[in-house]
């Protein structure tokens, strides 16, 4: 290992984000009813330049008086580059501060990004005497973004998680995208011919670099990974390939942009029964192991050694926290 302590940020349950357009105060309790780890009210691209002000005041109130039980509660504010995002954090951080876990930054760009709306945050919270200090949770959905990500995964102790926004970010490389986070039949490997001149075509996840890239950035910062939106709500084995490809790379979560998806991220995101069982069964045999002297064993004729608990223990502990919502 590095001498290098990698810090991990607080510890959340993220397996599932929920994205409510702030301008549509209606489903706001259905929302707060739900399964769903973490809910983020959106001051952004799902809100028309003309209900802005409005739907900042619905979060506001909406912060205050709804019982949003244990759930993890964000905003996303507006673009750095937009005449709202001020008014965004000194609003909703002075009138809610206290039951806001966190903000999403969308389309952050550079650290100096992170370092503006922290010093922002900073100076609110210590004028308002909050005692809790709020999280930021980053879209990385620009080329820009994704230039600096290593940058803005450091950039700030009120970091938390990165998230990747796969539809500003088709736009911002101009991918030839077909819907949010879907593949593109293009993308795809066309086998050798074979003796009959058959050929196979292979579709290929046209996402995986940008997310494998970004998986690594948060890890290598404490921050948890998390995927962005499927768009076709209709499409619920879609999405759950894309959840899947997601976990399998690392990521801890993904949005839900439809209700029906939290129960989709959730069943993804967790690790199943067996997988937490053949955990346990590690740590065990792993501590028999040492208790002999020994650095690597054989569980169920495969080797197992140091590196296999610490998958375990993450296992273990996800599960743990689980159970504890
Ligand atoms: C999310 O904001 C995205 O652009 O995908
Ligand atoms: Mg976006």
């Amino acid at each position: 290992m590095s001498f290098f302590a990698i810090d991990q940020a607080t510890a959340r349950l993220n397996r599932s984000e929920l994205a409510v357009p702030g301008s549509q105060p209606s489903m706001f309790e259905k929302a707060a009813q739900s399964d769903v780890d973490v809910i983020f009210l959106d001051l952004e691209d799902a809100v028309a330049p003309d209900e802005k002000e409005q739907a900042r005041k619905n979060i506001i109130r909406a912060l205050n008086d709804i019982d949003w039980g244990s759930k993890t509660m964000s905003v996303r504010i507006n673009g750095l580059d937009t005449h709202y995002m001020y008014r965004d954090v000194v609003d909703v951080v002075e009138q809610a501060g206290e039951r806001l876990d966190l903000i999403m930054i969308p389309k952050v760009g550079t650290a100096a990004d992170v370092y503006a709306v922290d010093m922002m945050v900073t100076q609110i919270e210590d004028a308002m005497g909050y005692k809790n200090r709020i999280g930021f949770e980053h879209i990385i959905e620009t080329a820009l973004g994704m230039q600096n990500v290593s940058e803005i995964a450091a950039a700030s102790k009120r970091n938390e998680s990165l998230h990747f926004g796969v539809a500003d970010y088709a736009a911002s490389t101009r991918a030839r995208t077909t819907i949010i986070g879907g593949v593109n039949p293009d993308y795809s490997v066309l086998t050798d011919p074979d003796h009959g001149a058959n050929r196979a075509t292979h579709w290929g996840d046209m996402w995986h670099y940008a997310l494998a890239r970004m998986v690594v950035a948060a890890r290598a910062n404490g921050l948890r990974p998390i995927d962005g939106p499927f768009g076709d709500f209709q499409d619920p084995e879609g999405y759950k390939a894309a959840a899947k490809r997601a976990a399998v790379l690392g990521c801890e979560g993904k949005w839900a942009i439809h209700p029906s998806q939290i129960a989709l991220a959730n069943e993804v995101m967790s690790p199943s029964e067996a997988e937490v069982t053949k955990a346990q069964r590690i740590l065990v045999a792993m501590s028999e192991a040492e208790t002999a002297g020994k650095g690597a064993v054989s569980l169920d004729g495969r080797l197992i050694d140091y590196a296999s608990i610490r998958q375990a223990e993450v296992m273990v502990e996800k599960a743990r926290q689980i159970a504890a919502a």
